[in-house]
């Protein structure tokens, strides 16, 4: 029966991608976003509420009868939303805050990756900075170093020579940049990354498709990283050993592992992963869907989402999502300028003319008119047999997008196609 109110919280391309998602639920009747965006307002009912207002999320589901809360940012899951949600009664789809620290605090997810014989990189860490200082130095360049909590994404630096790291220490430890925290410094790994997420509940790890994101603003992988300018699914370098030790030896065996600790999972775990000369790494844990990769994986979802978020949000068994056998591809266009300082307010035409999926990321209306409103403003998402196919078809969609202050990479999938 189509009788379920869903709240999704947060705000963007991502959460967009959910409520579409949720959108072709049988059983869901009303969706609600906070906060939502201008795009997101076609398919459910914008709440502006911020996402880390956990207060007024709360008495929002209560007010409304809201059957299931899906969570979004990781943010909002690291102020406790979940468990917040839990003490009241609300079914809730994402981590505890203590389990939300196998993406909070580095260190935490170093700890327990090392003590569980999950695959990653070398690492030690340090709260002092003439330590870290001299451990670095002692070591071979280039070094990674890691803001031990939640940064933005901005809190890694890959440092090429002693100069570049002692500038990225002092801004970590000594000018608390961040905020007060410790630095993960770790050994640099080599390799095509790759973005693996799964439904996690406890001990039950559900695998989505793989995807690969495109962190630097430019083509061929040049420029400063930002929060993802496209990705795609059917990843070619990956091969059936390097699933199945990825799926094995770092999901599952890290579900396990969070059990073990006696914070559980239940919500999506996302592994960072490289495929490194010595085999699948795990270069980062996120608690959460990734973005942009949500983006173009929920699309080849056929299973009822619901089904899957509530049977784990309530802690009874999900069938085992079923998953389209096409591949997808999604371009981000963002506003000139980003990752850096960009202006806002260029009105956008044509997307009615667009034959592909779109998902808003920031953009807003004033008056009739939609206009940008963030850094990443839209993402353009298309499917095909393979990946040229959904390529072609994709740019063929962004050329009818018209808009005087967007950019976006032409490359999207550069490494598959060069394969
Ligand atoms: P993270 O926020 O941990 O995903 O790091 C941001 C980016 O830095 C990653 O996507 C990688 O491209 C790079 N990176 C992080 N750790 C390493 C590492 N150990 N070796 C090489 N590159 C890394
Ligand atoms: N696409 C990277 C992330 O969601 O963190």
């Amino acid at each position: 029966m189509r009788d379920k109110k869903v709240l999704v919280v947060g705000g963007g391309g991502r959460e967009h991608a959910i409520v579409d998602a949720l959108s072709r639920s049988p059983q869901v009747a009303q969706i609600f976003c906070a906060p939502g965006n201008a795009g997101i307002a076609a398919q459910a009912t914008c709440v502006p509420i911020k996402d880390t207002d956990v207060e007024g999320l709360k008495a929002f589901a209560l007010e409304n009868a809201v059957d299931l809360t899906v969570v979004g940012p990781e943010a909002a899951l690291a102020v406790g939303i979940v468990d917040a949600f839990r003490a009241a009664g609300l079914p809730i789809f994402g981590h505890s805050k203590a389990a939300t620290r196998i993406e909070s605090s580095k260190e935490f997810a170093k700890q327990i990756m090392e003590k569980y014989g999950v695959p990653t990189a070398a690492y030690k860490s340090f709260s002092d900075f003439d330590e870290a200082l001299a451990y670095v130095n002692g070591r071979p360049f280039p070094a990674v170093l890691k803001y031990d909590g939640l940064a933005a994404g901005k809190g890694v630096v890959i440092a090429q020579d002693a100069a570049e790291a002692e500038a990225a220490l002092r801004s970590m430890l000594l000018d608390a940049s961040f905020g007060q925290g410790k630095v993960v410094v770790e050994d640099f790994l080599t390799g095509p990354e790759f973005s693996f997420m799964c439904f996690v509940n406890g001990r039950d790890v559900y695998p989505m498709p793989l995807s690969q994101d495109h962190k630097r603003a430019f083509d061929a992988d040049k420029g400063p990283n930002t929060g993802g300018m496209g990705a795609y699914t059917g990843l070619p370098f990956i091969d059936d050993k390097d699933w199945k030790d990825a799926y094995e030896g770092i999901l599952r065996r890290t579900a396990e592992a969070m059990c073990q600790e006696g914070c559980p999972l239940s919500g999506v775990l996302y592994g960072g992963l490289m495929k490194t000369p010595q085999g699948v790494k795990v270069i980062e844990f996120n608690a959460r869907f990734g973005d942009p990769e949500t983006e173009v994986v929920l699309p080849l979802l056929q299973s009822d989402i619901y089904e899957i978020f509530a049977g784990i949000a309530l802690d009874r068994p999900v069938p085992q999502p079923q998953w389209a056998d096409y591949v997808t591809l999604g371009v981000v266009l963002a506003s000139k300028g980003y990752p850096g300082h960009y202006d806002k307010g260029f009105p956008i035409r044509g997307l009615n003319g667009v034959d592909a999926r779109l998902y808003h990321m920031g953009t807003a209306r004033r008056e009739n008119e939609l206009v940008t409103a963030g850094g990443r403003v839209l993402m353009v998402v298309a499917k095909g047999a393979d990946i040229r196919e959904a390529r072609e078809k994709v740019y063929a969609e962004v050329a009818k997008i018209d808009c005087d202050n967007l950019f976006y990479r032409k490359d999207i999938a550069h490494i598959a196609l060069e394969q």
